[in-house]
């Protein structure tokens, strides 16, 4: 199974909480998390872009740095791991967007890839002027449709004359080419979101459910089979999670509780009625998951809680989905979170058994060095 991290662009990582660790994002921090991901073997790293955050005592997401310059400076400093930005399609065109993608590829020597997303959150957008109107909400992924087809022509050919309805194209040109086959990732979960996944995308973002229920993201994973069976394509399904560990399954238990003991009720409000706007893409949105009052202190991404084995355990239980290639993980703290999975809960790890333990020191030995 894969394994990326979910890095903290936006401030407190993903806890609206006032007990939990209090940080804002910055360069240093995502690369202190991203340099000790890739030495531990971690796959890749995404960062999302939000561009309002939640308010609330703890300004939840308030703070949040760009995704795409964000990763062109850790594709700079690191070497193995892949990084994915996420794409604001609604403000970014696609020309734009090829070219940044292009570029950051030619910085990582070809470990780039895109995170596409239609918006979901309408104030993001109308601050500045450039929410098109609520129909958009029914509208989204017809739009990403179009945009996903300039890019493919873009990284493909260097060309595209696409006409569609959101985008004209008129011989548009970019070059340099990225070297590597570009991978895109989208996370939609409503029918047109999985649809638009299983036409477009290599690989479909899901949000685990529940407390210490691995498995129960697999209806999301199972919609997605029967969507590419449809296609023909081959597309993967990569499922949200956070990890709360310690050395006992009390102790982290612990933890959990004290973390939702301090919910910031006025941010995790906000996020409710950002999901109750969007009447038009259907039920079962990971937006109305996300602002469900069950677990929303972690807007209810999927939790696995407890000590180091027992999340072990569960991560291996997920690679047991069908159709599951990867699980993108958060932490409550980043830095002890990557450390700890590393050194305590990656070894014991059936799914991650070919992963090697870091070398502790990379000096070559001295005759080596002299003769280099
Ligand atoms: C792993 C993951 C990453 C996401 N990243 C972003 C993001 O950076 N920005 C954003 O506006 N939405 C993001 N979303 C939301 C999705 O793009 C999508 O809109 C949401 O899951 C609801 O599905 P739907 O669009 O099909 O209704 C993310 C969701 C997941 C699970």
């Amino acid at each position: 199974m894969n394994v990326g991290i979910f890095i903290p662009i936006g401030n407190n990582g993903w806890l609206l909480s006032e007990n939990a660790p209090q940080y804002k994002p910055s360069f240093e921090l995502n690369k202190q998390i991203t340099l000790k991901a890739e030495r531990y073997g971690v796959d890749f790293a995404l960062s999302m872009i939000k561009l309002r955050g939640f308010g609330g005592k703890t300004e939840f997401w308030d703070h949040n740095l760009e995704s795409f310059t964000l990763m062109a400076g850790l594709a700079a400093v690191t070497s193995k791991i892949k990084l994915y930005a996420t794409a604001a399609s609604l403000v970014m065109p696609p020309a734009i967007v090829a070219r940044m993608s292009a570029t950051i590829d030619s910085i990582s020597n070809g470990r780039f890839g895109l995170n596409l997303v239609t918006g979901w959150q309408r104030p993001e957008y109308s601050q500045m002027g450039m929410w098109p109107g609520d129909q958009f909400f029914g509208t989204r992924y017809a739009y990403l449709s179009e945009y996903i087809q300039v890019l493919r022509d873009l990284w493909g050919t260097g060309q595209s004359d696409f006409k569609g309805e959101h985008f004209k194209m008129d011989d548009c040109r970019m070059s340099p080419q990225p070297q590597a086959d570009m991978k895109v990732i989208c996370a939609g979960q409503s029918d047109a979101g999985m649809e638009f996944s299983a036409r477009y995308a290599d690989y479909n973002f899901c949000f685990g459910k529940g407390v210490n229920t691995p498995k129960a993201f697999a209806p999301a994973a199972e919609k997605l089979i029967e969507a590419t069976a449809k296609t023909g394509r081959h597309v993967t399904t990569y499922v949200l999670m956070m990890v709360i560990a310690d050395e006992s399954d009390e102790a982290a238990r612990a933890k959990w509780e004290h973390y939702k003991a301090g919910a910031d009720h006025e941010a995790i409000s906000w996020l409710g009625q950002q999901g109750a706007a969007d009447t038009r893409s259907g039920a079962d949105t990971n937006v109305r998951q996300m602002a469900d009052p069950t677990s929303a202190v972690n807007i209810n991404m999927g939790t696995l809680v407890g000590s180091y084995a027992s999340v072990a355990r569960m991560l291996d239980e997920v690679a047991e989905v069908p159709g599951t290639e990867g699980v993108l993980l958060t932490f409550d703290d980043f830095v002890l979170g990557v450390e700890a999975f590393g050194e305590r809960i990656q070894p014991l790890m059936k799914s991650r058994a070919h992963v090697q333990s870091p070398v502790p020191s990379q000096v070559a030995p001295e005759p080596e060095r002299l003769a280099a």
